[in-house]
């Protein structure tokens, strides 16, 4: 367990398999071994494993939770419910349980319900930094009133009052004020955390986005590699994150439009891959499947996910430009919103792909459709219909076609977007 709990995970395996060859029925040692494989990807293992250590002690609240968890990850939000609820039948204050329980029922859009989990664990545990934050997060996702913002900054200044390394509670605390259209005090946020962390990337390239300092051109890599290293380690947030968001359904329906019938003949590139939400919608048309993203963290999670032929660790514009001539379609869901100027991404983009190629792309929309870009207090950039109609022409691509859409909510609002093809000249 020492191993384990210093992610030395070859040598752990080692040390439970080598328990369970001495006493094959040793709970702790099949339990532990379950989480491990599970970590390593071999969740349907991890399950039976620790279903086999219920057996044999069928009042363990952690073995249970540990089960949901790994069904949580695995997306199956219905049977994580009914194990955190065994859980917290054998230990009624289970805090980790009880907000486990409250994250797969906001999942499964039982509100009400999750409301009432969420106030249960802080009622048991006014401690507990992640009840504040994740209940931050649920007043935000759902918001329906101005009232409902001002109580979800509350409980982000409370979770990083309680623990003041939870970093991410101090994001979401600027991002709800600047909203709240609390601008200075938004700002303000991020300069003290600026004061406590002069190198950190996040408030610097946040306060820029508040309008406290000049907009970079582009999210630089610091930040975009501490943001999402960062956010790949909760499951929470990405399950929560995701529950209305829809960019890769929504490029691959538009991709299905133009593209020939999936026939799996096309080298593909997914460009910005995240935790690999595209590959399952684009594998059919693919004869060689290429994820590539900046952030090590996310790549993790994609290669957990599978589906890929390859993943890359490694800037976007930099890894198009290596590649000239080697695809036949680059998609890129949600990340270019990450860029401002897009002018070298898309020639990139251009070079990268062969005669007749497509590309696709999503990005949020600003209001102002003749405006060519705009940062946002969210972090990300919007940017205006005609610039990018521009921009790909200048890049050389033709049959350009934007469609808008709605591809999230934030702050219980849809988030306009566009969703953009372009294909390369023959
Ligand atoms: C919001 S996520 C979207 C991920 C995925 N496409 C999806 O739709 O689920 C944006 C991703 O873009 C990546 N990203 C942003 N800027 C990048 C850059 N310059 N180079 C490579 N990846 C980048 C981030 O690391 C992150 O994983």
């Amino acid at each position: 367990m020492n191993a384990h709990q210093a992610d030395d995970l070859d040598t752990a395996e080692r040390l439970y398999r080598e328990v369970l060859e001495l006493h094959a029925a040793q709970p702790d040692a099949l339990h532990y071994l379950g989480v491990l494989c599970h970590q390593q990807g071999r969740s349907d293992e991890g399950v039976e494993l620790i279903r086999t250590a219920l057996k044999i002690t069928p009042r363990h609240p952690d073995a249970h939770n540990n089960l949901g968890n790994i069904h949580k990850e695995c997306g199956r939000p219905a049977e994580a419910e009914a194990c955190y609820r065994r859980a917290l039948e054998c230990a009624s204050e289970h805090h980790n349980a009880q907000g486990n329980l409250a994250v797969v029922l906001e999942a499964q859009d039982r509100l009400d319900e999750a409301f009432e989990a969420y106030g249960t664990l802080l009622q048991q545990a006014p401690d507990d930094a992640r009840g504040h934050y994740l209940l931050g997060l649920f007043l935000r996702n759902h918001a329906q009133n101005m009232e409902h913002l001002e109580q979800s900054a509350e409980c982000f200044r409370r979770a990083f009052e309680v623990d003041s390394r939870n970093l991410r509670a101090l994001e979401a605390l600027g991002v709800t004020l600047y909203a709240l259209k609390r601008h200075d005090e938004a700002r303000q946020v991020y300069r003290d955390w600026l004061a406590r962390e002069p190198e950190n990337p996040v408030p610097r390239h946040m306060l820029a986005a508040c309008g406290g300092a000049d907009a970079p051109s582009r999210a630089d890599d610091d930040y975009v590699r501490e943001l999402f290293d960062g956010f790949a380690d909760s499951f929470d947030e990405q399950l929560l994150k995701n529950l209305d968001y829809r960019a890769p359904q929504v490029l691959a329906a538009a991709l299905e439009g133009v593209l020939p019938a999936a026939h799996g003949g096309l080298d593909v590139l997914d460009a910005g891959c995240g935790t690999g939400l595209c590959a399952p919608l684009m594998r059919a048309h693919a004869r060689h499947l290429v994820g590539v993203d900046l952030s090590g963290g996310m790549v993790d999670k994609a290669r957990l996910r599978g589906g890929y032929d390859a993943l890359e660790v490694a800037e976007l514009t930099s890894y198009l430009q290596a590649h000239p001539d080697a695809y036949d379609l680059v998609l890129s869901a949600d990340t270019l919103v990450y860029f401002g100027r897009l002018e070298e991404v898309l020639a990139a983009a251009h070079a990268a792909l062969r005669p007749d190629g497509w590309l696709g792309f999503t990005l949020e929309a600003m209001a102002d459709e003749s405006g060519e870009l705009e940062i946002t207090p969210s972090g990300r950039y919007r940017h205006g219909r005609g610039y990018v109609e521009r921009v790909l022409a200048s890049s050389g691509f033709g049959d350009v076609r934007i469609q808008a859409d709605a591809l999230r909510r934030e702050a219980g609002q849809a988030v306009a977007g566009w969703v953009v093809l372009a294909q390369r000249q023959p």
